[in-house]
């Protein structure tokens, strides 16, 4: 049988007639159907015939225009373009609310380890790189992901590798580059981020750079700040270093004074010299394209000096004699001078080129001290238009022991958080390499409170090696003062709070097993304080510091909810962390008293009357239930309390309450949205 369309006839054969036709008024066959107008045949023919694979296409598209089968398809078709607008909407809405994910900078601690001192595999007594790779999984069993690594760049070591030789090479001290390589492999194998310490300030005096200036390369003449002077008496100027006396050392080579605000071994880089900061940034690039995850800036404050190089003014005018250090006098012309900020934010924007890559970011902190002028550590937080450091390092816990009481720590507290630029991440830090250990300046009875305020304050807590277990610092004879900053001003050393990592019983706290040396002793506490014996105690500091950071992780209000003062007095600092819409919030009381103290909070009406104690740092308090009216602490104790709650307590207090993104918690869907 043979079917015609228009000018085109094909051929049916038996095997593609469709099997549901069937004749209709004596045997019409399905070609003579098929060529009938449709329009008159609709009802009596079309009917009877059912569209079949392999029919061809002009005949199918007949039957596609019948409205049976239109109007479902187009019904269909309008379906799924309704739903896929709606779902496109809902995707673009669900964006638009949800709030930022924290970065792997905020939602975990920043470690610092100090290489020298953390652990040694070769037995020469001084910590190296294979050393921290062997010791990964304390940061693991800790849940910390960011560790920052002072630094382990060529150099003589005259300030322990802040007086860098060569930016681009490891010293031997510390092991080789394919030892740094490895290390950083295995870190991000671990799902750990490297943060490295980054020197712009000065180099070595040991630096190429630094030889080829003193010789007046014509390149490199202007690479650092020289100035005339008199050789015999060389002091240009009244200026000072921060390690004690005249920043200004004679070099005879050159015959000119050349300026260091640290130790003469560190002759200050002229940041006024555009191929200085071009050097400076391709060593960064160097170490991004290495794959390292962000940078700590080294006394930054200190890049930039005024070029007029006039005296500074005197702290106490009436005594000349007197400057010597850099607290005798006010540094208009040494600190933070105009162009600094601008420098730093350039190398941001290098920073973010290379955060592009998902799970990429690059991260950058400050290290400054700016003391009573707040306001200048705030400015490395940059602008609302112009980014800067993710966060200056917050210095200002490191003044809690002067002064143990509740009140002082929340003024120490407040100070950050009242100046902090709004929306922006507050950082706390209780120790590093330069100042002694909180837990021998705060003294022992407060070292577990100290690190429960660390880990429930808003925002990132640094952590320097050691602390999470408690180490104090060493004592150091006159003779066995390694630190530069020591030989000038014994007490001024930092040897103390740099000693050996206390990792168990055995020979030199398991810092180094192969020889009996180590560069700085022991303390003698390692027996009872080290790693190894606090992990198999439940009440150490150490189960307290890694309770207390899976806690703040695993915790919404803890990581990123309100912070709300409720309570200071002369012993006990106390606050509530909460989410808008979570049922649940914690109150944390902290005694930071010298005797036990009975805090009533029964006017905070967002609290229910009995408060059960999630973990109290004295382990038997664990599990109490309390009246809100009667909650007592022993001096250097510290609660975390976590309750239930449907009334919160920062829309009635908003004074009182701090939060850098707001968000809330939707319960019904279990998702976070901007509110
Ligand atoms: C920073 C370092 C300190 C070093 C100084 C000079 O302050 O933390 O250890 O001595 O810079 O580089």
């Amino acid at each position: 049988m043979s079917l015609k369309k228009g000018t085109g006839s094909m051929e049916l054969g038996e095997c593609t007639r469709n099997p549901g036709y069937q004749d209709v008024e004596g045997g019409g066959s399905a070609a003579e159907t098929i060529n009938a107008d449709p329009g008159e045949k609709h009802d009596s023919t079309y009917t009877q015939i059912k569209p079949y694979a392999g029919m061809p296409k002009e005949v199918l598209l007949q039957y596609s225009s019948q409205a049976r089968y239109r109007v479902p398809r187009e019904i269909l078709f309008w379906l799924t373009v309704a739903c896929t607008l709606v779902l496109v909407a809902l995707t673009i809405t669900v964006i638009a609310l949800s709030p930022r994910c924290l970065q792997w900078w905020q939602s975990s601690p920043v470690y610092q380890v100090y290489p020298r001192s953390f652990k040694d595999t070769n037995g020469d007594g001084v910590g190296d790189l294979k050393g921290i790779q062997e010791q990964l999984d304390h940061f693991l069993y800790l849940n910390i992901k960011s560790v920052w690594i002072s630094p382990f760049y060529r150099s003589p070591m005259k300030d322990f590798g802040y007086d860098v030789e060569d930016f681009r090479a490891i010293d031997p001290l510390f092991g080789t580059m394919q030892d740094f390589e490895e290390l950083l492999a295995e870190m991000h194998n671990k799902g750990l981020k490297l943060i490295m310490d980054f020197i712009p300030n000065h180099t070595s005096d040991r630096h190429r750079w630094f030889n080829l200036s003193r010789t007046r390369d014509p390149h490199y003449k202007d690479y650092y700040v020289w100035t005339d002077c008199n050789a015999t008496a060389p002091r240009p100027n009244n200026w000072v270093s921060v390690f004690g006396n005249s920043s200004w050392t004679y070099d005879d080579v050159r015959g000119q004074c050349y300026l260091h605000q640290f130790l003469k071994e560190q002759p200050d880089l002229n940041f006024r010299n555009p191929n200085v900061y071009k050097e400076m940034t391709d060593i960064i690039h160097f170490w991004l394209e290495k794959g390292v995850d962000g940078f700590r800036m080294d006394a930054v404050k200190h890049m930039l000096e005024a070029t007029h190089l006039r005296d500074e003014p005197q702290v106490d005018p009436n005594k000349p004699e007197s400057v010597k250090t850099e607290f005798d006098l006010h540094h208009d012309y040494t600190y933070t001078q105009l162009g600094l900020h601008d420098l730093l934010r350039s190398w941001r924007a290098v920073l973010d080129v290379y955060s592009r890559e998902p799970g990429k970011y690059r991260f950058m902190v400050m290290e400054s001290y700016d003391y009573q002028e707040v306001e200048k550590t705030m400015m490395y937080y940059g602008t609302p238009l112009v980014r800067e450091s993710d966060f200056p390092f917050n210095f200002y816990l490191l003044y809690l022991p002067q002064n143990t009481s509740g009140l002082w720590v929340k003024d120490l507290v407040h100070l950050w958080m009242a100046n902090m630029p709004k929306g922006k991440w507050p950082n706390w830090v209780v120790g590093n390499h330069d100042k002694p250990r909180i837990a021998s300046s705060a003294g022992q009875t407060y070292i577990r409170v100290i690190n429960m305020l660390l880990l429930t304050l808003p925002g990132t807590p640094t952590t320097y090696y050691g602390e999470e277990i408690g180490m104090e610092n060493i004592n150091v004879t006159d003779r066995q003062i390694q630190d530069p900053a020591g030989k000038y001003n014994a007490s001024a050393s930092r040897d103390p709070e740099r000693s050996p990592m206390q990792w168990s019983g055995d020979m030199n706290a398991g810092f180094n097993i192969k020889t009996n040396i180590t560069w700085l002793p022991v303390h003698p506490d390692y027996r009872s304080v080290n790693v190894e014996v606090q992990k198999k105690d439940e009440g150490s500091v150490l189960a307290q510091y890694r309770f207390l950071n899976t806690l703040r992780q695993s915790e919404l209000p803890l990581h990123r909810g309100w912070f709300c003062y409720v309570h200071a007095d002369a012993s006990v600092f106390s606050y509530l962390r909460e989410l808008d819409g979570l049922d649940r919030a914690f109150l944390i009381v902290l005694n930071f008293g010298k005797e036990s103290a009975t805090t009533d909070l029964s006017s905070v009406r967002e609290l229910p009357d009995q408060l059960k104690v999630l973990m109290s740092t004295n382990q038997i308090n664990n599990g109490k239930v309390l009246q809100k009216s009667r909650i007592l602490t022993e001096a250097g104790e510290g609660l975390v309390i976590r309750y239930s709650t449907h009334t919160w307590f920062n829309p009635n207090h908003p004074e009182q309450c701090y939060v850098s993104e707001k968000a809330c918690y939707l319960s019904a869907m279990d998702i976070l949205y901007k509110c």
